[in-house]
């Protein structure tokens, strides 16, 4: 869930409201939000509707998210995960695109807790006031700096609702960011000077995931002092046959996909993965087959046939320019066709 966008919305439709009410309205008592009560507010639609008993227990963890969130969870990961947790200690997920660390992430997160995690995407000018709150202009010039013009944002958020933070591509970030980060979730609380006010977390859901691809060349290494504080865990593409698996569980449709087709699939992407520049992860042989089947269904085939898995690897994985030739080639040879 993308917060950022909901609690933008949820408080310039507030503004203008306000600003429009009549003075009397305006300034009365009950206009007086606290930082908590205007967090509960925004969120709360997300939140309450999500709600469910934490879950704790690694085993209950792996089938939720494979019933549920339709996820395929190593046992030795989500041990980690909950081990890192009970330490309190954030976890730092990183690996190659696709292979499940944003969902997973946010999953496990969202379970712990009992509610919905809070998702930070970051970039490289992201700074505090993005992710613990700022003053909207308008407002603080009629109110003053203080809690009545201070829009939380999703981490201050989090902490105050004992929720989960998935800090998604923390490389993209500034290592001054990610330090406030680590200085927030080492001691558990955030300090607002201009509202002198502490706030602490109250809970155990408040937990911090963060995710990372080593393998991105755009991006900035991370500190020693970073990589000191957090847990690492690290993620790669999964064995064929694991694979199949998560195909198989996020399959979608009513036509039969073979198993020796999917696994001429997975074929294509693993010889991929070495030789051509765009490394298709699970999530792109995921696609793949979706459309394959969605094809197979439009031409009223009751099955997946090669023309459509080779279609469908078409608009997949032809991603740059001047690979189509490798991408064509490894098919060829893995199907058995003759041009
Ligand atoms: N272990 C997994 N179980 C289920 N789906 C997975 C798994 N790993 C990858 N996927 C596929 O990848 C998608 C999630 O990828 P994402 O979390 O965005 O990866 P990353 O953040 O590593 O780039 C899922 O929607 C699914 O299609
Ligand atoms: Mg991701």
């Amino acid at each position: 869930m993308d917060v950022s966008k909901v609690d933008k919305e949820k408080y310039v439709e507030k503004i203008v409201e306000e600003m429009i009410s009549s003075p009397s309205q305006k300034d009365s008592d009950e206009m007086h939000e606290s930082i908590e009560e205007k967090v509960a507010s925004i969120y709360a639609e997300v939140i309450e509707k999500h709600k469910r008993k934490p879950v704790r227990s690694v085993d209950k963890m792996i089938e939720i998210l494979r019933r549920e969130y339709k996820l395929l969870v190593d046992r030795k990961l989500v041990t980690l995960v909950v081990a890192a947790f009970l330490a309190g200690r954030p976890v730092l997920f990183e690996g190659p695109p696709g292979t499940g660390k944003t969902e997973i992430g946010e999953a496990i997160l969202s379970l712990w807790a009992g509610k919905p995690a809070l998702i930070i995407p970051c970039s490289e000018n992201y700074d505090e006031y993005r992710v613990i709150g700022d003053f909207h202009p308008l407002m603080a010039l009629r109110y003053g700096f203080n809690e009545k013009s201070f829009i939380p944002r999703p981490l201050l958020a989090a902490l105050i609702l004992d929720t989960g933070v998935l800090v998604d591509e923390i490389r993209r970030s500034n290592e001054e960011f990610q330090n406030m980060l680590l200085d927030i979730i080492d001691k558990r609380r955030i300090i607002v000077p201009e509202l002198r006010r502490v706030f602490r977390a109250k809970g155990e859901g408040f937990q911090v995931i963060f995710t990372s691809n080593p393998e991105d060349y755009a991006q900035s290494e991370l500190s020693d002092a970073f990589l000191r504080r957090v847990v690492r865990i690290p993620f790669s593409y999964p064995p064929p046959d694991v694979e199949a698996e998560i195909v198989k569980l996020r399959y979608d449709i009513d036509v039969e996909l073979d198993s020796k087709i999917l696994e001429a699939m997975i074929q294509v992407v693993s010889i991929l993965r070495q030789k051509a520049a765009y490394k298709p992860g699970p999530a792109d042989t995921v696609l793949w087959a979706r459309i394959a089947g969605r094809l197979a269904k439009l031409r009223g085939k009751q099955q997946v046939t090669v023309s459509e898995v080779v279609d469908a690897a078409t608009i997949i994985l032809y991603k740059r320019v001047g690979e189509e030739e490798i991408v064509d080639e490894t098919i060829e040879r893995v199907f058995g066709l003759h041009p």
